[in-house]
């Protein structure tokens, strides 16, 4: 059994796909997982993914995404055939933005090369991880896939090259001197990363300068929250995330569901609170002292949301 954590997305969201930097913490606790058995002779690759709702063979769905990702993986080492069944499992609530789908990708990988006693380096995995995640969201940033495979804290920044094909991206540890306290809320609308992520280039084509103006002023924030991440200042970070909140709400990718629960967790007494990831639904996370962890819970729960995490990012 091999697994694969979930992720939050501090803050940068959106703009990083346009160039500007974003932060993103992988979070432990919460993971994806991926079981190898042998499979009956000639039987090939079988899926079995309860949490997706769906079970299936390969060699019927060759353009599964997850097959595609398997197939991959078995062609660079040299496998043509091999009888397997994989189990996935998820803890992570899917198309939520919080990496379900690179993690399952992630923990598919780990397990599939640690049963063919492979090694793969992180960037490694996350190349293919990409590949695959580019079938579900279109043209991702890449930030997903990267923060999930290297398992820890990173700035990403997402270097536009001329033509759309292949990029680069730096990608940089986060030194963090505090460590952070957060509570996550479920709005339970699912929602695709594509769809908020295409209307925002829809919005950017149609008046260029004013959504890189929005892309700009979130790549001034994300530079903020790293100073004050290096320097603990809570403080500042709750004040940081509200603005980026502010930001997301302009350019159009938040929701009266997500309005609703970051108002109640500040009202609560949260030093800050965000939506998290593409938006339109999914999840949203305060930043909170320990002491205001189980109230900033509670109110999150008497808003609607339909799962409550408390987590802490540790220090680096
Ligand atoms: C999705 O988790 C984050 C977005 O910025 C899209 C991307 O980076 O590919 C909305």
């Amino acid at each position: 059994m091999q697994s694969a954590p979930s992720k939050l997305i501090l803050c940068g969201e959106h703009a990083v796909v346009y160039g500007q930097p974003a932060l993103a913490v992988p979070l432990g606790d919460l993971r994806a997982y991926a079981e190898v058995s042998a499979g009956t002779p000639g039987s090939g690759l079988s899926f079995v993914a309860p949490d997706l709702g769906e079970a299936w063979d390969a060699h019927v769905k060759p353009e599964h995404p997850l097959s595609e990702l398997a197939l991959a993986l078995l062609a660079s080492f040299g496998i043509t055939q091999a009888d397997l069944v994989l189990r996935l499992h998820a803890e992570i609530p899917l198309a939520s933005g919080m990496g379900s789908g690179a993690a399952i990708g992630t923990a598919l990988v780990r397990a599939l090369a640690a049963w063919f006693d492979q090694e793969l380096p992180p960037a490694q995995i996350a190349d293919l991880v990409y590949a695959s995640e580019r079938r579900f969201h279109g043209t991702p940033s890449g930030i997903d896939n990267t923060v999930v495979a290297h398992e820890q804290a990173i700035w990403y920044v997402r270097h536009l090259t001329p033509a759309a094909q292949g990029f680069t991206a730096t990608i940089e540890p986060v030194v963090m001197n505090a460590p952070l306290h957060l509570v996550i809320g479920d709005t339970g609308v699912r929602s695709m990363t594509r769809l908020p992520v295409g209307a925002v280039r829809e919005a950017w084509q149609a008046d260029p300068p004013r959504y890189e103006a929005f892309f700009a002023a979130i790549g001034q924030v994300v530079h903020r929250v790293r100073t004050a991440l290096s320097e603990g200042d809570q403080q500042q970070l709750g004040a940081l995330f509200n603005e980026n909140q502010a930001l997301l709400q302009e350019i159009g990718v938040s929701s009266p569901e997500l309005n609703h629960l970051v108002a109640a967790a500040r009202q609560a007494g949260a030093l800050g609170a965000k939506l998290s990831g593409a938006g339109w639904g999914g999840v949203m996370f305060a930043l909170v002292t320990p002491d205001q962890r189980s109230t900033v819970t509670q109110a999150l729960h008497k808003a609607g949301a339909t799962r409550v995490i408390a987590t802490t990012v540790a220090s680096s």
